[in-house]
C-alpha cells in the first residue's frame, strides 16, 4: 500500500457527494473514486442480502481493480448492513463507515427531544438498534424511516412541492413534539437541508456526517502513513452504474466540479 493511491467511496447513487465534499476539503490532494451504484438503488428498500451483495462487489472493485488504500462507505444504510462483513473480509484494508449520529445528538440537544431520519433499512437494522441503546438514555428519540426521500435528490427535486409534501409527512410529529436536534441519518439528506429547516418551521440544529467521517478518514490515512504528500490537486473520477445524461446533470449540481463520469462494469 502506498500513499500515492486513491481513497474510494460509494454510495447506493449521489447522496455520499454530501460526504465527498467534506473529504474534498479536508484532503485536497488526495485522489478519489466515487461510486454511484444508481442502477442498483434504492438500498434503503432493499434486503440485507441484497445490499451486502452491491457492498461486496464494489468493495473488490475498488481494492482490486482500482487499488485504492482506503473505502469509505458514504452509505448509512451499506454501513448497517455491511461494514461489519466487508471489515471481517478484508482485514488488512481501511474501511470507514457512516452511521447515524445519536450520540452527539443527545449531547447536543437541549430539550432531550432528537429526531433521526435515515432509511426504513436503516431504521430496522440491528446496528441502528445498539446505537439507541447504548446512547439515546434520558432522550426522547423520534426514528423515522423516509422512503421515497432518496429519490427526490436522485431526480434533483431538492425543494420541490412533491419533496416538501415528503417531508412535512414524515417530519410532523417530530415538530409537534418540538424537536431541536435532527440526525440526517441517509447521506442524500444535507441536500435537502434547506427544505428540510422550512419544514419544520422553527430554528433546529441539524447533525450531517460529512466532517466527523471526513475527519475520521485523516486520523487513519495519518494513523497508516498513508496521506498524501502531493501538492497538486487531486482528481475525481466517478463510475455510475446504469450512466445517464440526467444523472450526470444531477451529479454536477451537487458536486459541481464533477466531470469524469464512467459507467461502473460490476
Ligand atoms: N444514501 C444512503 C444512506 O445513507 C441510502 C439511500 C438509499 O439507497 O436508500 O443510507
Amino acid at each position: 500500500m502506498s500513499s500515492n493511491q486513491a481513497i474510494g467511496f460509494f454510495d447506493s447513487g449521489w447522496g455520499g457527494l454530501s460526504i465527498l465534499l467534506a473529504a474534498r476539503e479536508a484532503l485536497p490532494s488526495e485522489d478519489f473514486y466515487y461510486i454511484a451504484d444508481c442502477g442498483y438503488a434504492p438500498y434503503g428498500d432493499q434486503t440485507h442480502e441484497y445490499i451486502l451483495d452491491r457492498a461486496r462487489k464494489i468493495t473488490h472493485f475498488l481494492l482490486h481493480v482500482k487499488k485504492v488504500k482506503a473505502v469509505v462507505i458514504a452509505c448509512n444504510t451499506a454501513t448497517a448492513e455491511a461494514a461489519q462483513t466487508l471489515r471481517e473480509e478484508n482485514p488488512q484494508n481501511i474501511i470507514i463507515g457512516v452511521e447515524p449520529a445519536v450520540k452527539p445528538a443527545t449531547v447536543q440537544s437541549v430539550n432531550h427531544r432528537i429526531g433521526v431520519i435515515a432509511t426504513d433499512r436503516t431504521i430496522a437494522s440491528t446496528r441502528y438498534r445498539q446505537l439507541l441503546a447504548r446512547y439515546s438514555q434520558g432522550c426522547v428519540v423520534h426514528s423515522q424511516g423516509c422512503s421515497g426521500l432518496m429519490e427526490c435528490v436522485e431526480n434533483g427535486e431538492l425543494n420541490s412541492a412533491t419533496t416538501r409534501q415528503l417531508l412535512n409527512k414524515y417530519l410532523a410529529p417530530m415538530r409537534d413534539d418540538g424537536v431541536d436536534t435532527l440526525v440526517l441519518g441517509c447521506t442524500h439528506y444535507p441536500f435537502l437541508s434547506e427544505a428540510i429547516r422550512a419544514t419544520m418551521g422553527y430554528p433546529v440544529h441539524l447533525i450531517q456526517p460529512g466532517a466527523a467521517v471526513s475527519r475520521h478518514l485523516k486520523e487513519c490515512l495519518q494513523e497508516h502513513k498513508l496521506l498524501s504528500d502531493s501538492t497538486h490537486h487531486g482528481f475525481n473520477r466517478f463510475y455510475v452504474s446504469d450512466l445517464n445524461e440526467d444523472r450526470k446533470e444531477v451529479a454536477q449540481r451537487l458536486y459541481p466540479c464533477a466531470s469524469l463520469f464512467e459507467e461502473l462494469p460490476i
